[in-house]
């Protein structure tokens, strides 16, 4: 496994200066999401606590609310600027139905998913959108085993290596730094989940192409998003206004149909604390393969 050490600090900044546009551009992630819920459909588990790990502005709380209004909310995001916006989403999205009888206040949560602050055997589903892309897989899958009830069930979604592959090609024109974060192979995703006891584990991958008028409009929609480059080893100081230009043409070369692409690789997994007696077979008609069967490339 490649060693991976985003700086953590800058990260959490980053994000936290992102909260209050975030939702504006969070295309790719309402889509994962939706995606990631309509699966959850598939389990006829009712969780009593589900944890929202990297709820980032807390899109997603309400929906999980509606869903499983009798369960306990937790929502954890490393970045504080988030949970701030996502406590007062969840208090828009909910409305006054945050006060129904039997509606279990949203408890907000600062803490990092490579060492969760929650006591052991203490939450039923784990539901990781789009966060653990900027863990340490095997920290991350570790606590989120040690967390989880003997019944309960991580359901996440990730970024694969060949996300923002057009905008990496266009950097490798320009210079040598790194410029887009490194993402984990699937490979090593599900050696992390297995080596952290997670059991019946399954992975599988789509890909997702957002389109954007031009190269600069791509490029600020992800700094909005937070996800800019937080590499160690990343080029320091300001990139230059012709440093700019020059990576802005090199992107021209994969304008398709008048519009610029760019491609995001996503995970899609789902592993339990214990193994299953019995698999449902899926409803979706989707091919599911578990690990056990994906050989190394
Ligand atoms: C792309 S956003 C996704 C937010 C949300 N899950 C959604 O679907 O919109 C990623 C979030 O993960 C959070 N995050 C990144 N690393 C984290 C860590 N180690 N522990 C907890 N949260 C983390 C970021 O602060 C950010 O809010």
């Amino acid at each position: 496994m490649v060693d991976y050490r985003p700086d953590k600090a800058k990260m959490a900044q980053s994000f936290a200066a992102a909260a209050s546009q975030y939702d504006d551009v969070a295309v790719l992630q309402r889509q994962t999401a939706d995606e990631l819920l309509e699966r959850l459909s598939l389990t006829t588990m009712t969780p009593k606590t589900i944890l929202d790990l990297g709820a980032g502005t807390g899109r997603n709380l309400a929906l999980l609310q509606q869903r499983y209004p009798q369960a306990q909310l937790l929502a954890m995001d490393i970045a504080a600027g988030m949970l701030q916006q996502a406590k007062k989403r969840y208090r828009q999205d909910l409305g006054l139905k945050r006060w129904l009888p039997g509606q279990n206040h949203l408890q907000a949560i600062a803490g990092d998913a490579e060492s969760i602050p929650l006591a052991d055997n203490s939450v039923d589903l784990v539901f990781a959108n789009l966060s653990l892309q900027w863990c340490d897989p095997k920290s991350s899958f570790r606590e989120i085993h040690r967390v989880l009830k003997p019944e309960g069930l991580l359901m996440f979604t990730s970024l694969g290596p060949d996300t923002l592959t057009e905008l990496r090609q266009a950097w490798a024109q320009v210079d040598d730094y790194p410029h887009v974060n490194v993402f984990f192979d699937i490979h090593d995703v599900g050696d992390a989940m297995m080596a952290s006891g997670l059991a019946d584990c399954v992975l599988d991958v789509e890909p997702y192409t957002l389109t954007y008028p031009t190269p600069m409009a791509m490029m600020r929609d992800l700094k909005i998003l937070g996800a800019h480059n937080v590499n160690e080893g990343r080029r320091r100081g300001l990139t230059g206004k012709t440093l700019m230009s020059k990576v802005v043409s090199a992107y021209e070369q994969f304008r398709q149909d008048g519009l610029i692409p760019a491609s995001y690789e996503v995970v899609f997994g789902h592993g339990w604390k214990l193994p299953q007696a019995t698999q449902k077979p899926e409803a979706d008609g989707s091919v599911h393969i578990p690990l056990s069967e994906i050989k190394r490339r």
